[in-house]
């Protein structure tokens, strides 16, 4: 069992998470952060650290937050890993809250 990072996350990536995760389970991109499920422990405790209230374990996805499972295993392959909180995107605050933020993950 894993969590999953998903959709309120992009754009703000405030990477508090990070900070908390004993796994060093948790990857970067542009705009979102990818948790590895197979170094994930699934201790829980990254969920109530982020401002954005983007983290849920596998099976506890919202509706609609299905697919972060699957991009999650993806992008956590491709992305290097972040060990170390850095400061949110410029429009983080501004963003987090936002529905459908998929449109704008940059996945490179
Ligand atoms: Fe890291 Fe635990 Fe969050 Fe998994 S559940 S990403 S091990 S802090
Ligand atoms: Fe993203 Fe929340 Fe971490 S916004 S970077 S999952 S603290």
């Amino acid at each position: 069992m894993a969590f999953v990072v998903t959709d309120n996350c992009i754009a703000c990536k405030y990477t508090d998470c990070v900070a908390v995760c004993p796994a060093d389970a948790f990857h970067e991109g542009p705009n979102f952060l990818a948790i590895n499920p197979i170094d994930c422990i699934d201790c829980d405790l990254c969920a109530p650290e982020c401002p954005a209230d983007a983290i849920f374990q596998e099976d506890e996805l919202p509706t609609g937050q299905e697919q972060f499972k699957e991009l999650n295993a993806e992008l956590s392959e491709v992305w290097p890993k972040i060990t170390d909180v850095i400061s949110p995107l410029p429009d983080a605050d501004k963003v987090n809250g936002v529905p459908n933020k998929i449109d704008q993950l940059i996945v490179e």
